[in-house]
């Protein structure tokens, strides 16, 4: 374990933990938007910024969901600089989707109320952060979406920007990583329709003879059948109806 302090408080800290995992385990909040546990560290919303002097006496600005725990750290979460750059993201990120509820919410308990950005129009929600794809590929092995261009173009899409990702198996699971609601999943009369910022998709269900529910697309079956080398035949019933 090292020691560290987070807002002069002494605490022990794991090895190999980040600032803002060190400061989790001790219940000491710090914002975020895009950190995720499934993935691996990126840093893109920097609304977990943090200041730090190490025991060497440097000090700076640093992402907290990045950046990792060293012997004599000290952490400032709270600090009048911290709360101006907070609140300017903030409103960055209002300008960029005015739609988001999480966003909003963030802003509101940071004390932004409205931004003095323009406003982008089109219920924008999508901040860029690439945790879909970077959990699409990472974790399920499939990167049917990735970001593409730069700057102000930059863009979620798919491989070669086509309307259609023939590797998507519909599992989902970019919804579920997505920070703001800007990917949206519906399961409907054995339809599961996903919605990206650029288009959406739809894929059939399997319906499970047993109970009757639509339990998983077809195509995400057939994807961890072959992936885990199983017979399909296994797949027949839903999990809870298998023996
Ligand atoms: S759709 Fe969501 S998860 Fe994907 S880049 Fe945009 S905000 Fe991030
Ligand atoms: S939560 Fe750390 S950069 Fe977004």
């Amino acid at each position: 374990m090292l020691n560290i302090t987070i807002n002069g408080r002494q605490i022990k800290a794991k090895e190999g933990a980040t600032v803002l995992q060190a400061a989790r385990d001790h219940n000491i909040y710090i914002p975020t938007l895009c950190a995720n546990d499934a993935v691996a560290p990126y840093g893109a919303c920097r609304l977990c910024l943090v200041e730090i002097k190490t025991a060497k006496g440097r000090e700076r600005l640093v992402t907290s969901c990045i950046y990792l725990v060293e012997e004599g750290l000290a952490v400032q979460t709270e600090t009048e600089r911290i709360g101006k750059i907070r609140k300017m993201l903030l409103e960055l990120l209002l300008a960029r989707c005015p739609d988001s509820e999480e966003i909003i919410s963030l802003a509101k308990k940071a004390g932004v109320e409205k931004t003095r950005f323009v406003e982008q129009e089109g219920n924008n929600k999508c901040i860029l952060c690439a945790n879909c794809a970077r959990t699409c590929d990472e974790v399920v092995g499939v990167a049917a979406i990735s970001l593409a261009k730069r700057g102000v173009d930059r863009e979620l899409t798919t491989p070669f920007n086509e309307d259609f990702s023939e590797a998507c198996i519909g599992c989902g699971s970019c919804s579920f990583s997505c920070p703001t609601g800007a990917i949206t999943m519906e399961d409907v009369k054995g339809t599961r329709t996903i919605k990206w910022p650029h288009n959406s998709i739809k894929f059939k269900m399997r319906k499970c003879p047993v109970c009757g529910q639509y339990w998983a697309p077809e195509k995400q079956i057939e994807y961890v059948a072959k992936t885990s080398g199983t017979p399909l035949s296994d797949y027949d019933k839903c999990p809870d109806c298998r023996d």
